[in-house]
């Protein structure tokens, strides 16, 4: 019997900025990550974002000042391909398949009464070749894709009115794509809005807030955010009851280096941090830990009368998350300095290897924290993201990529431990299925794909795309429903 239940979802995940270019085809409007401009690593250096956007900049790019470029404006092409990629999605046996709607496709300034046809009927044609091939789409209503015009009118999620048109944008897309997708997503990784402004973020442009008061407005954009999805919560819950609707974190798990109980507790604060998110889209309120900390920090929030009831009276139906490393914190003074992801900080843990961008891998890290969320939480867990950033090299046409293969084999076999110990997850979706352009640096070469995409770092490229050794390797994994690793 496999250790996998028998209609576990299996799949990828993408994002419309990433994949879909397009980006002023068919009606559509601009969005942050269309304003990020592509740096190189000599002068980005290896880990740093690069990602956000200041308000000068912003202005330079719509002034046509600026020269530069935007990969995101072009991803892979998916817009026009899709129909050839979804069909390689089916040949690997794929029971799920993750995008995200790009916001600024359906409302091109975010703020629009009337939604963009155009827009609506793509989406609408993907979902039916997905099902075509047998695939259940998840769609992610807001994956770091806030429309310009929302940042330009009110600040991005700074601004309260978002909320009601973020809500106008849900109500829209459940009622059209009602019956044809059954899972839904409000935020990706809604922890980044504290860490990053115009893109990554919140559609917020930092800059234009004093400097004392950023801290406050980054976690008031959070508290509209989080309106905005028990809002979008209810609206499915009424207009399509059979479907299902999830939060998504990128969940950072982190070990003290050290038995010293101040290390423990950096550790716990750490995930504190990191948790407080899921905190409030699973129990419905601010937990105490995190009062104390804005308090003692003067952070002020906003709120108006309702907010608290409506939190409480809409939480998610199932936790989703990303995992792609672990981190060490510690207390004392360490030689190697700095280490950890593109947005996060810790030190170097000992027993872990990094990848070339510097992420610590850690397989039984996801079994540890499968078993934690679901402790915390008992709802319904969903991997949503994993996977192996590298550098690929083509050989005679074919792409041997076991370190690859190795990463998520590991990860798999820890999700099968994870089950054993009594975890309910309802599936595990790969990041990038198909090469991408990488969210924190633009690259093309960061490839976590089982398919290669002929692009290379400065766009050129014919496109084409080639089945990797881990294309064949995953098909065998979902065929056997996990079995054959
Ligand atoms: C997650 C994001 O943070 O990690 C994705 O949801 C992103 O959008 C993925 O692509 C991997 O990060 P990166 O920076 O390697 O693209």
């Amino acid at each position: 019997m496999s250790k996998f239940p028998k209609d576990f979802l299996w799949g990828g995940a993408t994002a419309a900025n990433q994949i879909e270019g397009g980006w002023d085809e068919d009606g559509k409007g601009l969005a942050g990550s269309d304003m990020v401009a592509y740096v190189p690593k000599e002068i980005r250096g290896l880990k740093s974002a690069a990602i956000d956007v200041s308000s000068d900049r912003i202005d330079e790019i719509l002034s046509g000042k600026f020269e530069g470029r935007f990969p995101k404006r072009h991803g892979i092409d998916f817009y026009h391909k899709y129909k050839d990629d979804i069909a390689l999605f089916g040949e690997m046996g794929f029971k799920c398949f993750r995008i995200s709607i790009h916001w600024a496709r359906i409302f091109p300034n975010g703020y629009d009464e009337q939604p963009n046809e155009a827009g609506l009927k793509y989406y609408d044609d993907m979902f039916d070749e997905m099902h075509k091939h047998g695939i259940e789409p998840m769609v992610t209503l807001s994956h770091y894709e806030t429309p310009l015009g929302l940042t330009q009118k009110y600040n991005g999620w700074l601004g309260r009115e978002v909320i009601a048109h973020f809500v106008r944008y849900a109500k829209t897309v459940f009622n059209r794509y009602k019956g044809k997708v059954k899972y839904w997503l409000t935020f990706n990784e809604i922890n980044m809005v504290t860490m990053h402004s115009a893109y990554c973020g919140a559609g917020v442009v930092l800059d234009r807030v004093e400097a004392s008061q950023q801290e406050s407005a980054k976690y008031q954009a959070l508290h509209h955010q989080f309106l905005a999805s028990s809002l979008a919560t209810k609206a499915l819950h009424e207009i399509d009851p059979n479907a299902k609707i999830g939060c998504m974190l990128a969940r950072l798990h982190h070990y003290a280096l050290t038995a010293d109980p101040a290390d423990q507790r950096q550790a716990q604060w750490g995930n504190q941090q990191n948790l407080f998110f899921t905190d409030v889209h699973a129990r419905g309120e601010y937990p105490k830990y995190m009062l104390r900390h804005w308090a003692e920090n003067n952070v002020q929030i906003q709120k108006e009368v309702g907010d608290d009831e409506i939190l409480k009276q809409h939480t998610v139906d199932y936790i989703s998350f990303s995992y792609y490393m672990s981190l060490a914190v510690t207390t004392h003074p360490q030689e190697d300095g700095d280490i950890g992801g593109n947005l996060l900080h810790g030190v170097k843990n000992p027993y872990l290897k990094a990848s070339d961008w510097g992420w610590q891998i850690d397989p039984v890290g996801l079994r540890i924290t499968l078993n934690d969320m679901y402790d915390r939480y008992q709802k319904p867990l969903f991997i949503v993201e994993n996977g192996l950033g590298a550098y690929d090299q083509v050989e005679n046409g074919k792409i041997h990529d076991s370190y690859r293969i190795d990463y998520l084999k590991a990860h798999i076999e820890q999700m099968a431990e994870a089950i054993a110990d009594g975890v309910d997850l309802w599936g595990y979706l790969e990041w990038g299925p198909i090469d991408l352009v990488s969210m924190s640096t633009s690259e093309m070469s960061k490839r976590y794909g089982f398919i290669y995409v002929d692009i290379d770092d400065d766009g050129n490229g014919t496109g084409e795309r080639i089945r990797k050794d881990s294309f064949y390797w995953y098909k065998k994994v979902i065929a056997s429903n996990g079995e054959d690793l």
